[in-house]
């Protein structure tokens, strides 16, 4: 397999995990175009060797025109929400993005001939499981509409291997953290719910207090333990997960986790070592429907695609997150405030060379905001 002459469509590729994965496709070679509207993703994430298109899912003629006019080989579907309390909320909000906006995507898949698809799911699919680690075949009951929508995108994923001959992996990442050991890219959400970026911005006196939402679990230090897993690892499982389809591989479901969980007072306990501040934390209630216990079996993706995850100390997790933040405290230099719905740069732009239209799509953003 050359991935040099390979051309991947990145969907969310603005976003934290995208970010990541276009930056390695690029290191190994595949010629990268990066689709995103900019909602909740940054275009500074964007490597200038990808092209960008500013692009949102809801169009779907867009899609379908955009599909037929270029050639890609596979497609990293990243794009959609992830904030699970919203989705409480909005549900519909989860169910157009997640489900709806991911059929266009698969219709201009078809329509172009274009059938491999890795997509980034979720540990939200199995609910509170009862099985610790959480093997792939273990029971599925989603405690919210977050896990739900991706959970009906697998469903749809296996509905358009059967009928129309598509290959996927769905990636069920469990804490995605850290950020690129360059420092150059990292973790930019706003609000920012993750324990990993919210207790690193507590330190940089970003937010006022930082709280531990329980410790009374029946875990060795009373707080909830997660499975943390650092985004460079789980982006190495996508390009294998790439590779692995692009060579024939059946369409299949992977855990990502470390298999190790860290407790919350483990992570505060890292963070203080690593920025050297004492970061007094206060003890809160639990929040309702917290399991004490989510740890993944990556079991099948280690002996199926070979992955092997490098950086799974919490220190290396928490570490590169603490590079990213105190060099970029308050995250991208601009907020995304650009319209969701403007698909019109990506017309403007036909004709244009590859390496310009990343820089020109740059300067009609800032034009945008001002
Ligand atoms: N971060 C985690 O811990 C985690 C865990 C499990 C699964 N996931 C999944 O991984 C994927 C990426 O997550 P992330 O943490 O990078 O989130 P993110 O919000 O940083 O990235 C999502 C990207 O999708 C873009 N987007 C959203 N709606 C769009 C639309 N309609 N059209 C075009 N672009 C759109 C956003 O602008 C953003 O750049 C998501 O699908 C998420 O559900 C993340």
């Amino acid at each position: 397999m050359n991935s040099f002459q390979k051309h991947i469509l990145v969907t969310g590729g603005a976003g934290f995990i995208g970010s990541h994965a276009v930056r390695a496709l690029i290191d190994q070679g595949y010629s990268v175009t990066v689709l995103d509207n900019l909602s909740k993703g940054h275009l500074e994430a964007v490597h200038p060797q990808a092209r960008f298109v500013k692009m949102d899912l809801s169009q779907q003629q867009d899609l379908l025109e955009f599909f037929q006019k270029e050639k890609f080989d596979a497609v990293m579907h990243f794009a959609g929400l992830i904030e699970v309390g919203l989705s409480m909320r909005e549900p519909e909000k989860f169910f157009q993005t997640n489900v709806v906006y991911g059929v266009h995507l698969l219709e201009a898949m078809r329509a172009a001939g274009v059938k491999t698809i890795i997509f980034s799911s979720t540990a939200a699919v199995y609910g509170n499981p009862k099985i610790i680690p959480i093997k792939e075949d273990a029971e599925l009951s989603q405690t919210n509409f977050y896990g739900q929508s991706k959970f009906f995108f697998e469903n749809i994923l296996r509905k358009y291997d059967e009928f129309y001959g598509f290959k996927f992996a769905a990636l069920r990442y469990f804490n995605a953290a850290g950020a690129d050991p360059s420092g150059e890219i990292g973790q930019d959400y706003e609000p920012s719910t993750h324990i990993v970026p919210r207790v690193l911005q507590y330190a940089l006196g970003k937010i006022k207090d930082f709280k531990i939402y329980g410790d009374d679990f029946p875990t060795q230090d009373g707080t909830c333990i997660r499975d943390y897993i650092h985004v460079n690892d789980l982006v190495d499982a996508h390009l294998l997960a790439l590779e692995y389809l692009l060579a024939g591989g059946a369409s299949d479901i992977f855990n990502l986790g470390n298999g190790q969980g860290f407790s919350v007072q483990e992570v505060i306990e890292t963070a203080r070592k690593v920025t050297g501040l004492s970061l007094k934390v206060e003890i809160g209630p639990r929040r309702e429907g917290d399991p004490a216990l989510l740890v993944a079996d990556s079991a099948k993706a280690k002996n199926i695609l070979n992955w092997n995850p490098k950086l799974f100390r919490l220190e290396d997790i928490v570490g590169t997150a603490w590079k990213w933040h105190q060099t970029h405290p308050d995250g991208y230099a601009s907020r995304p405030r650009v319209s969701a719905r403007d698909t019109s740069q990506e017309r403007k732009h036909e004709g244009l060379s590859q390496k310009n239209q990343h820089q020109i799509d740059q300067a009609s953003v800032k034009r945008a905001e001002t």
